[in-house]
C-alpha cells in the first residue's frame, strides 16, 4: 500500500509518499519546505503567515513527491488534522480533501502527536511492546505507556511549558533568535552546564508530570542579575547558561522517563518530537539506559524524523485500520492525545 501524507500544523509543509505494510516501511520520497526564514524577523510563528506560505507550497511539495517516488499509484491519503496552528491545519487538510476528492481515494486524519511516535517505526520496524514514548515537541510534553498498536495511557504531562518551548523561550531571553532549541542547544556544546546552579522542577514529585516554567524563570532571574535587562552580554555567559539550562532540562526529562520505564516494566524507550533531537539529550539517555537499564532498548527516530515531516503521518496511517469520507475530515486545532 501506497500512502501519501500531508503535514501542516505549524510552519513546515510536509507531503511524503510511504510504500507500507506493517511489517515494512519504504520511504519514496519525503519533502520539506521550511519557513524558517519566512518568521525569523518576528522571533516566531506568525498563524496567518504561515498558512500563506502553505498555499504558495504545498502544490510543488505535491509534485516533488510524486516525481521522487516515480509518480507511483497512490492507495490512501494521510493528513495531519490536529493539535495545531488552525489557519495551517486547513492548507493540509482542505488540499487534502480535494486529492482524496478528486482521485477517489480513502483518506485518514492523523493527529500530529501520534505522527511523531510513530516516528519511530520509520527508523526500526520492531518495537516491542509496552513501550514507553517520551513525547518532547515544542507544544506537548507527555509521557504514553503504549501496550499495543493504538494503544495509549497518559501516565504524565507537562504542567505548564512544553519542553521545546521553554528551549525557545529561554532562548529568547538569551537573544539567541528563531528557532530557539536548535541554536541553544549549539551554544550549549561551548558551554560549561555547571556555571549555573538552576532548579530540576518536580524531579523527586512521585507523579510523571513536568513543569518547565519555572527553569525559564530562574533563568531570567539570572540574567537579571547582570543588571541587563535585554540580553546578556558576552558569549561566554551565553553558552553557559545555554548549557546549564539545557542539562536541567535534561535530567528532568531522564529522570523521569526511567522511573516509569521501572514501574511498567518497559521493553522499548521510545524518543519523539522536536526536542528528541537534541544530540546531548540522545547521548545522556542512552548511556544512562546503558547503565541502569541494560534490558531495555531504547529507539530514537533520525533527527530528520524527529521534528515535523510528513513521514511520520504516513506511518501512523499505516498502523490504523481506520478509513474516512473526505467529507469527514475536519481540522482541529486542540484535538487531543
Ligand atoms: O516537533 P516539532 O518540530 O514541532 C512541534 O510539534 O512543536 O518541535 C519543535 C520544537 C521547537 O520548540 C524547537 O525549538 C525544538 O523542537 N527543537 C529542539 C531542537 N531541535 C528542535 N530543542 C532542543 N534541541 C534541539 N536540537
Ligand atoms: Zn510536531
Amino acid at each position: 500500500m501506497n500512502i501519501l501524507a500531508i503535514e501542516t500544523s505549524c510552519d513546515d509543509t510536509g507531503v511524503a509518499i510511504l510504500k507500507c505494510d506493517k511489517k515494512n516501511c519504504q520511504l519514496l520520497s519525503n519533502v520539506i519546505s521550511s519557513q524558517i526564514e519566512l518568521h525569523a524577523p518576528y522571533g516566531g510563528v506568525v498563524p496567518n503567515l504561515a498558512a500563506r506560505a502553505h498555499l504558495e507550497n504545498i502544490q510543488l511539495c505535491l509534485n516533488s513527491a510524486l516525481k521522487e517516488a516515480d509518480n507511483c499509484k497512490i492507495d490512501l491519503i494521510a493528513v495531519t488534522v490536529g493539535p495545531g496552528l488552525i489557519p495551517s491545519l486547513q492548507i493540509g487538510v482542505n488540499f487534502a480533501k480535494s486529492l482524496a476528492y478528486a482521485w477517489q481515494k480513502p483518506i485518514i486524519g492523523i493527529n500530529h502527536i501520534k505522527g511523531h511516535i510513530y516516528a519511530n517505526w520509520l527508523t526500526d520496524n520492531n518495537i516491542i511492546f509496552p513501550a514507553l514514548c517520551l513525547i518532547i515537541s515544542g507544544g506537548h510534553t507527555q509521557l504514553a505507556l503504549m501496550t499495543g498498536y493504538d494503544q495509549y495511557e497518559l501516565i504524565g504531562q507537562t504542567r505548564d511549558d512544553a519542553a521545546g518551548e521553554a528551549f525557545d523561550k529561554v532562548a529568547k531571553l538569551l537573544g539567541l533568535g528563531y528557532p530557539g532549541g536548535p541554536i541553544l542547544s549549539q551554544r550549549a556544546q561551548k558551554g560549561n552546564s555547571e556555571k549555573f546552579k538552576l532548579p530540576r522542577p518536580m524531579i523527586n514529585e512521585h507523579n510523571f508530570d513536568f513543569s518547565f516554567s519555572g527553569l525559564k524563570t530562574a533563568v531570567l532571574y539570572e540574567i537579571k542579575k547582570t543588571g541587563s535587562l535585554i540580553k546578556p552580554e558576552t558569549d561566554n555567559y551565553i553558552n553557559d547558561m545555554s548549557a546549564s539550562f539545557q542539562q536541567a532540562v535534561i535530567d528532568v526529562l531522564i529522570h523521569k522517563t526511567l522511573k516509569a520505564a521501572e514501574k511498567y516494566k518497559i521493553k522499548n524507550i521510545m524518543l519523539s518530537g522536536g526536542v528528541a533531537a537534541n544530540q546531548e539529550l540522545r547521548r545522556q539517555i542512552s548511556k544512562v539506559m546503558k547503565e541502569k537499564l541494560p534490558e531495555t532498548k531504547l529507539r530514537i527516530p533520525e533527527t530528520k524524523f524527529c521534528t515535523d515531516n510528513a513521514a511520520m503521518i504516513a506511518a501512523a496511517a499505516c498502523f490504523s485500520d481506520k478509513r474516512e469520507h473526505w467529507s469527514e475530515i475536519i481540522a482541529n486545532a486542540n484535538l487531543k492525545f
